[in-house]
């Protein structure tokens, strides 16, 4: 008997996918197929699947060519299997021409023609294209702007930005332009990075005008404004999303699921801290009024684990902040300490003060130590009191979350529904913490 395997995504199944197995049925007298895992997909950058793995398993089996249907979750997976279900033939289409020659050692290799005019990728896009425009001042928009690059479904529409540095960056952009009307005009969608100060009413506009927004956190200065958004985004049918890209990190994802599972016993403290050094404030009279201040810049990133894993309803949260400014509306430096039920958490946030910016949670049977910088990390571990039962975690980051972030928000409007990765709760309590007054100065 001759054993054929053949890989790949399958995603949205179609025609040549169609042909592949059949072809590669053909080949032999058993067809075994490996079907991607959605994590081992996001490690070589697929990140835009329609599909989970378990319904492009379920679309591959329900052909009936395949004879048997495998995941396939790691690299060098190949030869495993090669060698443990004795295959004789392994079988790819012509776009891998090369690529498995090294299989040659302990099967034949066969590359079938692809299939001309049909592709996963074109029919995902097919589906609509969403014009996204760019709004806002901070370095953060290029990012943005470079990760919408890896995103089906989306296109950049325009840039509206008072900087123009950034602006000048960008000649080819079909739109560049200092004026908020016309770049939701020419949107579908807006991405928004303006000053916090701004936020709630450009937010306002775009929805009024049926048009669906990604906001960095802090979406509105409080809870009130905040409420009224998100009130209007269902009256109109529009999605609104709160963008803190730590939540889509693969690691930092991992790490909760982990902890909620038990893995450190129940959660008795969060110690999280972030911090940067600020350019040259004396240089320009209105630095702190142009710039976001500790709490609105790095705030919503630290609260975001303390809400994840103790809730939003705290007994007590006390804020000590240094000030910057006269009108003491920019801190440079701000402590925040919690208090829950049965546990505490202590955030420091600086900008223009430097710590080492890790986050530790303890539990009752050990802790999770994330190192510097823990919102855009790729590894943890989990530590007990007896080194020996440590454990070690990685997960490849891509574009710091920011990719992930954005196929969460066309998906969302694609599919009318929000992940909920950020609930709504959470959002308004970044934006009550954030913008408090009630602080201690120091
Ligand atoms: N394939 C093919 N003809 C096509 C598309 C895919 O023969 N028009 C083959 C690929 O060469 C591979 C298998 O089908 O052997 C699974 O391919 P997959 O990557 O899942 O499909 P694509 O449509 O290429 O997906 P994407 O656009 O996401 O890369």
């Amino acid at each position: 008997m001759i054993k054929v395997i053949t890989y790949g995504t399958f995603d949205v199944l179609h025609f040549g996918h169609i042909r592949l197995l059949e072809r590669a049925k053909a080949l032999g007298d058993k067809l075994i197929v490996g079907v991607t895992s959605d994590d081992y997909d996001r490690t070589r950058g697929k990140i835009n699947n329609q599909q989970t793995v378990s319904e492009r398993v379920e679309a591959v089996r329900a052909l009936g060519i395949a004879d048997e249907v495998i995941i396939e979750e790691y690299d060098g997976q190949k030869i495993d299997d090669i060698r443990k279900y004795g295959v004789d033939i392994f079988a790819v289409g012509s776009d891998w021409e090369g690529k498995f020659d090294y299989l040659n050692s302990i099967c034949k290799v066969v590359y079938l023609p692809r299939t001309t005019g049909v592709s996963s990728t074109d029919i995902r896009s097919e589906n609509r294209m969403i014009k996204l425009g760019v709004v806002g001042e901070v370095p953060l928009l290029r990012k943005f702007i470079n990760e919408s690059k890896f995103v089906n479904g989306c296109k950049i529409s325009g840039l509206c930005s008072q900087n123009k540095e950034i602006a000048e960056e960008y000649p080819d952009l079909d739109l560049i332009t200092d004026d908020f009307d016309k770049i939701t005009e020419a949107s579908d969608a807006l991405y928004i990075a303006s000053h916090p100060k701004l936020h709630y009413e450009q937010i306002k506009k775009a929805l009024q005008k049926g048009k669906h927004v990604i906001c960095e956190s802090p979406m509105a200065l409080s809870v009130e404004e905040c409420e009224e958004l998100f009130a209007l985004a269902d009256e109109k049918g529009l999605v609104l999303m709160d963008a803190v890209k730590t939540a889509y990190s693969t690691a930092y994802a991992r790490m909760l699921l982990l902890i909620e599972s038990g893995a450190i016993g129940d959660v008795v403290s969060v110690d999280a801290t972030c911090t940067s050094l600020r350019g040259n404030d004396k240089a320009d009279p209105d630095f702190y009024k142009k710039n976001w201040n500790s709490s609105c810049d790095w705030g919503p990133i630290v609260l975001l684990p303390v809400f994840q894993l103790l809730g939003t309803k705290y007994k007590d949260v006390r804020i000590t902040s240094s000030f910057a400014d006269e009108e003491k509306e920019y801190d440079s430096f701000s402590k925040i300490d919690f208090v829950y039920d049965k546990a505490v958490a202590t955030l420091k946030v600086g900008k223009g003060v430097k710590s080492e910016g890790e986050l530790i949670v303890s539990g009752t049977k050990g802790y999770v130590y994330v190192p510097a910088p823990w919102w855009k990390t790729d590894y943890f571990e989990i530590r007990y009191e007896n080194p020996a039962d440590n454990k070690r975690y990685f997960y490849q980051l891509s574009g710091e979350g920011i990719r992930y972030e954005i196929v969460a928000f066309i998906k969302a409007i694609g599919s009318g529904r929000v992940t909920d990765m950020l609930p709504r709760e959470i959002t308004s309590a970044i934006c009550s913490v954030v913008s408090s007054k009630r602080r201690i100065e120091i």
